[in-house]
């Protein structure tokens, strides 16, 4: 039985002040026996890690370099959130993909230095409403995925956590059912499976986009959704909590 992680990832969101609200909200709340993770703007990084520290809240970063160090003007390296006391980053968020076009090699290269960095990359892959129409989900998903393998190694993979974010249901309110969810963490989880078993066994596949207090329960009880991350829903701690409670 896979552990359950429920992750916010809070986006460009917030203030000082409402991030600190946040923080101490959700820590004095109850989200049942899932594992929580904050995802907290980078400027927060620093504050929110020291808000959590001693707490069973683990915090993660919205992105990674893929460079140690060095001349790369506004980006934040592997070490300083590591330093900030960050457990997880993100990687290949659609948002990333699409807005700042970042390639399936450069996420590839952000996942490896995450990993370089003793942190654990959370990897998102996902299709848009037009690859889905065009029934290309599996080869758009597998291509993301492949990208990752096929530089670090399925070892790799086993020390990361896969979130499964089809962009349609990003921010729309327009979640995936439980079926077609289900359907493709399945197709993921065989996808690593054909190369290492025990890897595919161990490895928390999250689901992601527009998951909130309500659908939460039903897609967490497919056998392969081992958790969210939630965007608009990780805002309000209320919600936040009753997802982690519905899990
Ligand atoms: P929403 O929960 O707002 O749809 O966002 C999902 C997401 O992109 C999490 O990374």
């Amino acid at each position: 039985m896979r552990p359950t992680l429920i992750a916010g990832n809070w986006k460009m969101n917030g203030s000082l002040q409402s991030v600190i609200q946040l923080v101490e909200d959700i820590k004095g709340g109850d989200a049942g026996s899932a594992k929580l993770a904050v995802c907290p703007p980078a400027i927060f990084l620093m504050k929110v890690g020291g808000m959590l520290e001693g707490s069973q809240i683990a915090l993660g970063s919205q992105n990674v370099c893929d460079q140690a160090s060095g001349a790369f003007t506004g980006e934040v390296s592997g070490a300083m959130l590591k330093e900030a006391g960050c457990q997880y980053a993100i990687v290949g968020h659609s948002e990333r993909r699409a807005l700042y076009l970042e390639s399936d090699a450069l996420v590839a290269a952000r996942f490896a230095m995450a990993q370089q960095s003793r942190l654990i990359p959370i990897l998102c892959v996902g299709e848009t409403l037009q690859e889905r129409e065009d029934g290309i989900t599996q080869q758009v998903v597998a291509r993301q995925l492949g990208a990752v393998i096929e530089s670090q190694g399925i070892e790799a993979i086993s020390n990361s956590v896969i979130a499964y974010e089809p962009v349609w249901a990003i921010g729309t309110g327009k979640v995936a059912t439980p079926e077609q969810a289900q359907a493709v963490h399945a197709y993921i989880r065989n996808l690593v499976a054909e190369q290492d078993a025990a890897v595919a066994n161990k490895v928390q596949i999250l689901y992601g986009g527009s998951m909130n207090p309500t659908n939460a329960g039903e897609l967490l009880s497919q056998p392969d959704i081992d958790g969210g991350l939630i965007g608009g829903a990780a805002l309000k701690a209320a919600d936040f909590l009753a997802i982690g409670q519905a899990a």
